[in-house]
């Protein structure tokens, strides 16, 4: 049964030149924070690690706090939550995987740390999900009947089975406030929330591009370097 290859979106860290956009990766937190978090773990993700995309340390000590995590209450010895600290890691929304499954009609929703990594073209796989969701075309059953979703499941061609168990999460314009003065439409929170999953992916994406371009450019220095070497070595041998 055929399925749609991501749409391509432009982003600034495209390309050999490719940056962050500093302002979108806070958008997209934002993103994952008041929507996707609600089912979907960022366990390889510290919050320390957000002083990444440009807040400050009291700023991330700040937004820790705004999160729940498991700890342990100090005077009974029992688990209890409290608010996170920097050093602390994204908590995951349910305590195990059995609860997860029970709520979510039997489908485990993926931890989304290296989601963009674990998919084809991941981030705009990720960008295209989120604005797939449509009806199947009558085309499409009357040559794939199977493909019609069954209970609990919802349409969307970008996912490779077709059908799964995620609701559309962005369902409406506005849905997050953007600080920036950004609109919030549907296809700006989900392109900047792939934005921020590809960080969370690949932090070091922009460092490995500079990187490479600094390896370029010794790389060539060297090589004119050793030719004059070698013409002035062998200048005498004619
Ligand atoms: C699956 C992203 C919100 C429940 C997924 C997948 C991605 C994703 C990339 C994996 C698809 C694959 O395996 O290729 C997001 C993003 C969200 C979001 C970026 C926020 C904008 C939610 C919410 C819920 C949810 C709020 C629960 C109400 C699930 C479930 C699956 C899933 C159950 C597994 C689906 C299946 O395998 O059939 N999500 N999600 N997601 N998500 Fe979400």
């Amino acid at each position: 049964v055929p399925y749609e290859h991501p749409r391509d979106i432009a982003y600034s860290f495209d390309g050999p030149l490719g940056t962050w956009d500093y302002a979108q990766l806070q958008r997209g937190y934002k993103v994952y924070k008041e929507v996707c978090s609600a089912c979907h773990s960022l366990k390889f993700v510290a919050f320390r690690n957000l002083s990444e995309l440009g807040y400050s340390e009291a700023q991330v000590k700040a937004e820790a706090a705004t999160w729940q995590v498991p700890g342990v209450d100090p005077t009974t010895g029992e688990a209890s939550m409290r608010p996170g600290e920097p050093t602390d890691f994204f908590p995951s929304p349910y305590p195990n995987a059995v609860a997860a499954a029970a709520a979510n009609n039997n489908a485990i929703p993926p931890d989304l740390s290296l989601i963009t990594k674990a998919r084809a073209d991941g981030t705009n796989y990720v960008a295209s999900l989120l604005t797939g969701y449509q009806e199947p075309s009558p085309e499409l059953l009357a040559e794939h009947p199977e493909a019609a979703p069954g209970p609990g499941l919802h349409h969307n061609p970008f996912f490779p089975n077709l059908n799964l168990a995620m609701a559309p999460p962005l369902t409406s314009a506005g849905q997050v406030t953007f600080d920036d003065g950004t609109e919030s439409t549907i296809p700006n929170m989900a392109r900047d929330v792939a934005a921020f999953l590809t960080w969370t992916a690949e932090p070091t994406l922009v460092k490995r591009k500079q990187t490479g371009w600094a390896v370029m450019i010794f790389v060539l220095f060297a090589t004119v370097l050793a030719y004059f070497s070698k013409q002035q070595i062998w200048s005498a041998a004619k």
